[in-house]
C-alpha cells in the first residue's frame, strides 16, 4: 500500500505534486469509457487519462488526428460518472488548441463543463505556450507532453524514438523549464531516451511521467488497452503486457458460439 492511498479521499494536481515531493512514483492509465474507468478507479491508480489515443484504441483510426472534440467530451463525460477516487485529465484533440489561443481556451471550457474533467493536457512546448497560459489563466491545471507527440506525426514522419541528437535534446529540456515556469503541474515524456528523461526529471520540481522514458521519472503510463493485451499488433519496446485479452475474450466468445449452436445455451436455470 502506497504511503497516500491510506490518506487520499480523491487525487488532485496537489497530490500529484505532493506524490514527486515524497518520492512516491505516480501511476498513469487512459480510460475511455464509463466499464473500463470503473474498474481503473477502483484498483485507485493516481491519474486517469481521456487520452486522443481513443482515435485508434476506440475507433480504429491510424493516427490521433481525426477526433473531434466532441468525442473527446463524449469519451471524457462516460470517465467521469464512473470515478470517484483518480484525478481525470482530458487530452485537448488536434486542431482545438494549436496556434489560437482563444480558441484552446473555449475549447478548454467545453470539456470543463460538460464533461466534468479535473485537468486537459496538451501537446508541445514554446509553440503552444500562448494557448497554456490562457487556460492556465482561466484556473484549468494544464499537463504537458513533449518528446513523441503523436498528434505532429506527418512532421516526425515515424513512431521512432525521438530526441536522440543534441539539437532536440536540448530543445526538450528547454521546452520542459518552459511548461515548469509557466506553470504546468505536470508533465509527459513519451519515447525519449532513458538519460535524458532522467535529467529533464531532475531538472524540475513538477512530476514527469513517462511513457517509454525509462525509469528515472516520477511515474508511469500506459494505455489501457495495450496493457491488458486487448491491442495484439502494437509491440513497441516499452510495453509490458499484464494480460492477454484479446485471445481470453476471443475464446470467451468461441466458447459461447459453439454453445448457442449446440443449442447447450441456455439450460435450465438460465430460463423462466
Ligand atoms: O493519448 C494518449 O493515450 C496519450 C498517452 C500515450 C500519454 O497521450
Amino acid at each position: 500500500m502506497s504511503v497516500h492511498k491510506k490518506k487520499v479521499k480523491r487525487v488532485t494536481t496537489h497530490v500529484i505534486q505532493s506524490l514527486k515531493d515524497q518520492g512516491e512514483k505516480i501511476s498513469m492509465l487512459t480510460a475511455y469509457d464509463y466499464s473500463m474507468a470503473k474498474i481503473v478507479d477502483a484498483a485507485k491508480v493516481d491519474i486517469i487519462l481521456v487520452g486522443d489515443s481513443a482515435s485508434n484504441v476506440m475507433a480504429g483510426h491510424e493516427t490521433t488526428l481525426p477526433i473531434t472534440l466532441d468525442q473527446m467530451i463524449y469519451h471524457a463525460t462516460s470517465v467521469v460518472r464512473a470515478v470517484k477516487y483518480s484525478l481525470v485529465v482530458v487530452d485537448l484533440p488536434f486542431g482545438s488548441y494549436q496556434g489560437n489561443s482563444k480558441k484552446a481556451l473555449a475549447s478548454t471550457i467545453r470539456i470543463m463543463k460538460e464533461s466534468g474533467g479535473h485537468a486537459i493536457k496538451v501537446e508541445g512546448g514554446r509553440e503552444v505556450k500562448d494557448s497554456i497560459q490562457r487556460i492556465l489563466k482561466a484556473g484549468v491545471p494544464v499537463m504537458g507532453h513533449l518528446g513523441l507527440t503523436p498528434q505532429s506525426i506527418y512532421k516526425f514522419g515515424t513512431y521512432t524514438v525521438r530526441a536522440k541528437e543534441e539539437v532536440e535534446a536540448e530543445r526538450l529540456k528547454e521546452d520542459a523549464k518552459l511548461l515548469e515556469k509557466i506553470g504546468c503541474f505536470a508533465i509527459i515524456l513519451e519515447k525519449i531516451p532513458a538519460d535524458l528523461a532522467k535529467e529533464v526529471t531532475d531538472s524540475v520540481s513538477i512530476p514527469v511521467i513517462g511513457i517509454g522514458a525509462g525509469p528515472h521519472v516520477d511515474g508511469q503510463v500506459l494505455v489501457l488497452h495495450d496493457m491488458l493485451g486487448i491491442t495484439k499488433d502494437f509491440k513497441p519496446r516499452f510495453l509490458r503486457r499484464y494480460l492477454n485479452l484479446f485471445d481470453d475474450i476471443k475464446d470467451a466468445v468461441c466458447h459461447y458460439i459453439e454453445d448457442v449452436k449446440k443449442e447447450e445455451f441456455p439450460n435450465k436455470e438460465e430460463q423462466y
